[in-house]
């Protein structure tokens, strides 16, 4: 192994944007205005517009973009919420920052997305809302979420934090359940160059709703120091903004390179003992956050290519009912077994937009080395 490949790089990518990065950040500075000024405004209408969704609102980070859209639809404390035990520990955190309870589903096990049939098995009466994740970038099953929620009377929050621009049968996440929260953490598909996230949603009246939860509770246009709500402070700041704007035009190009690398591992990967990630079809589209595959001896092909020098990364060694932090909260006995499966077996490959072809030949090699 000659050249280190991380599992992911932004090294090219802010050597690339550098002048146009740093003119954003001066012309915030400049300005002097550094919370919700135009900045905020114009990236929430272009991201909107990128997402074809009706309303798109800037917060904090993906963890206030999902508590704040269950707020929004109106989840309350003790109102149960249906997730995907496997799924960063933000979706089942959000549910609980509301006082909430997060119902821990398991997956499919060829996508890795929950499980519609067990969601549905998992709905009971106090059931208000549930979670889909796009995890990885690949989109859950929404037309069974949808059907299911319509039978039940439940709100769909989308967990987007993995998959901006991914869709599903034509549309883009973000824009198929009540709201969508995406994450603009800096290693995301979209990133901010700290944290940052949004609230998408079809309805005025949500939209209005996130707006003042995220703003202390201050209506839109209100005057200064009257609060309608019991809002917190969550907003998505100028510089942020800023960085986000520069870097969006930039999505649609850097997740079809993304795709392309995704594309050769698919090519260069079969025959082997391991289970690799559908890219999708026709309209459904994988953005391939992370390229995740399943191998049975996960542990020894992670140490075989980390010897070479190629990056990898388990998501996620433990399931989200497994952590320590929920041991006391669970509420009903949860068997998951394709979730416990895809802990033990699932191993991300380098992947970023700017990874050369021959720097995927080079771990897919490394990867046939290991059978061999
Ligand atoms: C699936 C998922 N949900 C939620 C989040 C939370 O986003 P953030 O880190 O911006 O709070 C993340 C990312 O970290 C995530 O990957």
């Amino acid at each position: 192994m000659t050249t280190p490949i991380p599992l992911l790089s932004l090294k090219t990518q802010h050597e690339r944007l550098a002048p146009e990065l740093r003119q954003a950040v001066v012309r915030v500075v400049d300005s002097g205005t550094f919370i919700l000024g135009p900045e905020v405004k114009q990236f929430e209408v272009e991201f909107a517009a990128a997402l074809g969704a009706q309303h798109a609102i800037g917060v904090s980070n993906g963890t206030d973009a999902i508590r704040i859209a269950l707020e929004a639809v109106g989840v309350k404390p003790g109102d149960e919420v249906l997730i995907p035990s496997f799924t960063f520990i933000a979706t089942a955190t959000a549910v609980s920052a509301l006082g909430a309870v997060p119902v821990f589903v398991d997956i499919d096990p060829v996508t890795m997305t929950m499980a519609p049939a067990a969601a549905a098995a998992a709905a009971g009466p106090k059931t208000k809302a549930i979670i889909p994740v796009h995890l990885f970038g690949y989109p859950a099953d929404m037309d069974a979420f949808c059907a299911l929620a319509a039978e039940k009377g439940l709100h769909i929050v989308e967990d987007c934090a993995q998959a901006h621009l991914t869709t599903y049968k034509g549309r883009t996440v973000g824009t198929i359940g009540d709201a969508g929260a995406f994450s603009f953490y800096p290693s995301k598909n979209l990133g901010a160059a700290g944290d940052a996230g949004a609230v998408t949603v079809i309805d005025p009246d949500l939209a209005e709703a996130v707006r003042q939860l995220r703003n202390c509770g201050r209506e839109t246009g209100g005057a200064a120091y009257r609060h309608v709500r019991v809002g917190q402070n969550c907003r998505l700041d100028e510089l942020q903004a800023a960085v986000l704007r520069v870097k969006l035009r930039y999505l649609a190009e850097w997740t079809a390179n993304r795709r392309t690398v995704a594309l050769r591992y698919i090519q260069n990967l079969q025959g082997l003992p391991i289970f690799l990630p559908d890219p999708g079809r026709s309209g459904t589209v994988h953005t391939f956050h992370l390229f995740v595959v399943r191998c049975d001896r996960r542990d020894e092909l992670a140490k075989h290519l980390t010897a070479r020098g190629i990056g990898n990364g388990v998501y996620y060694p433990i399931p989200t009912h497994r952590q320590p932090a929920y041991q006391d909260v669970l509420t009903r006995p949860t068997a998951l077994p394709h979730t416990e499966e895809a802990c033990r077996t699932a191993l991300a490959l380098p992947m970023y937009p700017e990874l050369e072809l021959s720097a995927a030949d080079s771990v897919c090699q490394a990867v046939r080395d290991f059978f061999k």
